[in-house]
């Protein structure tokens, strides 16, 4: 195999020299090929063990079947990746589901749990670097309610709700409920189908494919055509009401709603707010990244869940409440920051919420609101109040923020300041052609701190260290910058 893979990358002459030549260029097969394991984890410093090494993903196929009956989920993974490395074995992430079967190109493989979050997989026989390779895992079980001081003790990853289920993957749930190279780093295309008792629907990112009724029970196929990092992935279960229309610009949209709460004007008024912040937000800072937009509204900051949040999900951002426009903002904005250029390793976080905030104060200033400027001086003046257990506000260094601040009110509010502070320093325009610049050459990639910093000195064509080295990366309350 490995000769004949070698063969096909040659020159047609060559190649046609016949099998005696070939021997030349290509060792005998398996021969002194050396097979290693893929890392465990991907190199985040925050998470050892999150993410894998020695391949990349390209595309995860999930079926699943959910009974909110039991919370149990059924479920294939099917995931299409390449070697980067020889491997002569791989793990994937995936938190305590009970693994039925695991094959890779069709073949049984054998594989073990080592801990509780990882499932280390040995092929039959090793994979080459560069070969491409499928692997399908079979599972099932109740995927574990993810809480922690990373999201203030509040339950995320694939939760139960009244009527189904809500995901909210980030940063490291979504391999409570499929395997996965769970880390941003490694994005790829998805394919949900998703198989529900009927009268209830499943909502996917991207495009709704087909649906179909089968043995008394529903299933959705949604695609999402960008590639998209696995938190970012949904599968809300539940009973919705679902429209459809296209936004000005041309972007299909699809929201849905939990009917118990559509006729709270919040509800009511989120797919409007969706199509405009849509096409605006394309406006400022290049096209919108994605082939589809939308919303899911559910009303799950209800006793006993309380889910306070919203999240960033691809195409289709999740709210547990209805938002507020400046809501939507936030979420919509998290397409260009967050979702199309995603961070280089967790720490890099403020580069999604200090985004995502700053695009809420540029909303409100575009919109006959107080400008971004008021609302910097007015953080910078009384910074958002912090919980009792959490360090005090000014003491985060935003760069370097440690795992279970992740998600501290300065990320948001000095990482918007910070934003602010630099586009009052180097201009509205070169600011903008910053953010613009950053959004396209990171597309559907990464970014990190540093990327980020260094973009922003080649196009203002200053030297921005001392700035960065205050706002950035030094505790405290920044006074001179
Ligand atoms: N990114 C979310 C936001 O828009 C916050 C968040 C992080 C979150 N992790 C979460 C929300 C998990 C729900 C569940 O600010
Ligand atoms: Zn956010």
């Amino acid at each position: 195999m490995a000769t004949l893979r070698s063969a096909r990358r040659l020159p047609l002459a060559v190649a046609a020299a016949g099998a005696a030549a070939l021997g030349l260029f290509a060792p005998a097969a398996g021969a002194d090929v050396r097979y290693e394991p893929g890392a465990p984890g991907i190199g985040d410093p925050y998470f050892p063990y999150l993410g894998n090494g020695g391949y990349d993903v390209t595309h995860y196929h999930l079926k699943t079947a959910y009974d909110p009956g039991t919370d149990e989920l059924t479920g294939t993974t099917t995931i299409k990746a390449t070697a980067t490395q020889n491997l002569s074995r791989f793990n994937l992430d995936f938190y305590k589901m009970n693994v039925r079967s695991v094959s890779v190109n069709g073949r049984r493989a054998s594989y073990d749990r080592t801990g509780e979050r990882e499932l280390e997989i040995t092929p039959p026989k090793g994979l080459r670097k560069r070969s491409a390779f499928t692997v399908t895992v079979r599972y099932d079980g109740v995927p574990e309610v993810l809480s922690g001081p990373i999201i203030f003790d509040l339950p995320y990853g694939f939760v139960p709700t009244r009527d189904g289920a809500t995901v909210m993957g980030e940063p490291n749930g979504a391999s409570t409920w499929f395997p996965a190279n769970d880390h941003p780093r490694d994005k790829a295309l998805v394919t949900l189908e998703t198989t529900v008792p009927r009268g209830l629907k499943a909502i996917g990112n991207g495009r709704l494919v087909k649906q179909w009724t089968a043995h008394g029970k529903d299933t959705f196929l949604w695609r999402e055509d960008r590639p998209m990092a696995t938190y970012l992935v949904t599968n809300s279960i539940g009973r919705f009401n679902v429209s459809t229309t296209t936004t000005p610009k041309g972007v299909p949209q699809l929201d849905a709603v939990d009917p118990d709460i559509a006729s709270d004007p919040d509800a009511l008024s989120t797919p409007r707010h969706t199509t405009r912040v849509t096409d605006e937000l394309a406006g400022y800072f290049g096209d919108y990244p994605f082939t589809s937009t939308g919303s899911i509204v559910e009303n799950d900051n209800v006793p006993p869940l309380n889910l306070e949040y919203a999240l960033e999900t691809q195409t289709r951002p999740t709210y547990q409440s209805p938002p507020v426009e400046r809501g939507v903002a936030h979420e919509m904005g998290h397409q260009w920051f967050g979702d199309s250029v995603s961070v280089r390793d967790w720490k890099d976080v403020w580069l999604n919420e200090g985004f995502a905030k700053w695009v809420e104060w540029y909303w409100a200033e575009k919109h006959g609101g107080q400008s971004a400027q008021l609302s910097f001086e007015q953080s910078y003046e009384n910074p958002p109040p912090i919980q009792p257990d959490r360090p005090p506000f000014w003491d985060v260094v935003l760069a370097d923020p440690t795992r279970d601040q992740l998600f501290h009110r300065a990320i948001y509010f000095r990482g918007a300041m910070t934003l602010q502070a630099l586009r009052h320093k180097i201009g509205d325009g070169p600011f903008l052609r910053l953010v613009r610049t950053w959004v396209a050459e990171k597309r559907y990639g990464n970014g990190s701190t540093g990327e980020f910093e260094a973009l922003a000195e080649r196009i203002s064509g200053r030297d921005l260290d001392a700035f960065f080295k205050v706002w950035l990366h030094s505790p405290g309350k920044p006074a001179d910058w």
